[in-house]
């Protein structure tokens, strides 16, 4: 039992589906990723940014035509999107604020980490205020938090030039609130796993490319694409893996 959640990231569309990424084909690829993930059979599905390459409506108008009505779907931008276009694909999305979705005894919050022009993120005080009251809102027991950006260093020096910026605001916000069990993101195209003050932080894949671990400069990693699994469970514990894609 528990709550099934598939997160999909940094898929990396192109307005002309051939055009390639990374020299590969960012289409053929979250096909493959998602044709594997979706018989793990998720309640849920999470979108966590860079889901376009490009921002353009082109490339969320393919990616929201392969993704099914059921499970439901959150989406949350990152540094290569335009959350107002996004916005017209992902309805369900921290586009006036954090979002906030609550399934059984957890509540999850997507929020826009995503900062106009810049690689980097970073949340304003506002944003943290925010986020603070969303959760103050929820009687869930158990939170988690979902975002673009690293808020903490994942040892790879090619991404971590870019995390969210000026992270603390957020982190003291994680440490006071008891109720957050774990934080997840995407933008670092490898799979990294931290236990921080009891709460678990999850760097997710790419279904496009991803880099080897601890990589000075993106070393494309020969596993392939892959996408997140969690299983959250009633209790607040939380269960992680990968699916690698299908055959490409
Ligand atoms: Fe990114």
């Amino acid at each position: 039992m528990g709550l099934r959640v598939l997160q999909l990231s940094d898929c990396h569309l192109s307005a002309k589906p051939d055009k390639p990424y990374r020299g590969i084909s960012a289409d053929a690829n979250f096909k493959a990723t998602w044709k594997a993930a979706r018989d793990w059979n998720p309640d849920l599905v999470l979108l966590t940014g860079d889901l376009s390459e490009d921002a353009s409506d082109a490339s969320y108008e393919r990616l929201a035509s392969w993704l099914p009505a059921e499970p439901p779907c959150l989406a949350l931008p990152g540094n290569h999107d335009d959350p107002a276009t996004m916005a017209r694909w992902f309805p369900r999305g921290p586009w006036d604020g954090p979002l906030a979705y609550e399934s059984g005894e957890w509540l999850i919050v997507m929020l826009n980490s995503a900062l106009p022009g810049r690689v980097e993120g970073g949340f304003s005080a506002q944003d943290i205020e925010a986020l603070r009251d969303v959760i103050s809102a929820s009687t869930c027991p158990h939170v988690l938090l979902a975002l673009h950006h690293q808020p903490i260093p994942v040892e790879a020096p090619w991404i971590d030039r870019y995390p969210l910026s000026d992270p603390q605001p957020f982190l003291d916000l994680v440490d006071s609130e008891a109720r957050i069990r774990c934080v997840i993101w995407g933008h670092i195209h490898h799979h990294f796993a931290r236990e921080r003050n009891g709460v678990l932080f999850l760097g997710s894949p790419s279904t496009a490319a991803n880099a080897v671990a601890n990589a000075e400069r993106f070393e494309a990693d020969p596993a392939g694409p892959a996408c997140r699994t969690l299983v959250l469970e009633d209790s607040g514990s939380v269960t992680y893996g990968q699916v690698f894609a299908a055959t490409l």
